[in-house]
């Protein structure tokens, strides 16, 4: 982790929720999405913590479904998980992808549930442009915080389950490419051009990436 004082924190934390919005998302190659978060534990006044909290979650609509501090410079084990799933129904069922309303990730952690693996594409606001194909348990526990400290513990299936692993991976410094099908890598364009519609299956066989639970 970046070793730095609860003063400085407070202060970092003020600079980005005065920052002009929206914000810009750090990408990768900067060194706060490849450092270990530091846990929270009260590092920020209380009503700064949530403050930040709210700012994070309203940074999501429209751009993303998840959205971790290093993100946005600030190396906290927070994130925000958040989808209205506004997408067509077959779209929703290949992806397992159900409402998955507000969380907020305190120190979270995961245990993959069972055997089942989800092979899908995935992107991340921090790897601008790209999406690949990342295969994930398809069944989580979650234990985490809320915003008040108090601990909390749910089972996720699915495109929920995809993306607190994909939000609780930055705060341990992964990013998705790193367990990405790396020949599966693509543009989002090229995304919607060839891949969106026909889904992992077509794109494995004629891109040449294995397709592994
Ligand atoms: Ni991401």
């Amino acid at each position: 982790m970046i070793p730095m004082n609860n003063d400085e924190l407070v202060v970092l934390v003020r600079s980005v929720l005065d920052a002009p919005r929206p914000w810009e998302i750090t990408q990768a190659g900067e060194p706060v999405l490849r450092q270990v978060a530091a846990p929270y534990d009260g590092q920020l006044p209380e009503a700064l913590l949530h403050e930040l909290l709210d700012a994070m979650r309203a940074h999501l609509p429209g751009v993303g479904v998840g959205l971790a501090a290093p993100q946005i410079g600030i190396p906290l084990a927070l994130a925000v998980v958040e989808d209205v799933a506004e997408v067509p129904e077959d779209v929703a069922a290949a992806r397992e992808r159900t409402v998955q309303p507000l969380l907020e990730l305190v120190n979270p952690v995961y245990t993959p549930l069972g055997p089942d693996r989800a092979v899908f594409y995935e992107g991340c606001l921090s790897v601008s442009g790209l999406a690949a194909v990342v295969s994930r348990a398809r069944q989580v526990h979650l234990a985490a915080q809320d915003r008040n400290g108090k601990p909390y513990e749910q089972e996720l299936t699915g495109w929920p389950a995809r993306i607190v692993q994909h939000e609780t991976d930055h705060l341990n410094g992964t990013l998705y490419l790193d367990t990405a099908e790396t020949r599966s890598l693509t543009t989002v364009t090229n995304l919607q051009k060839y891949w969106a519609q026909s889904g992992p299956e077509v794109a494995a066989a004629e891109l040449g990436f294995p397709l592994e639970g």
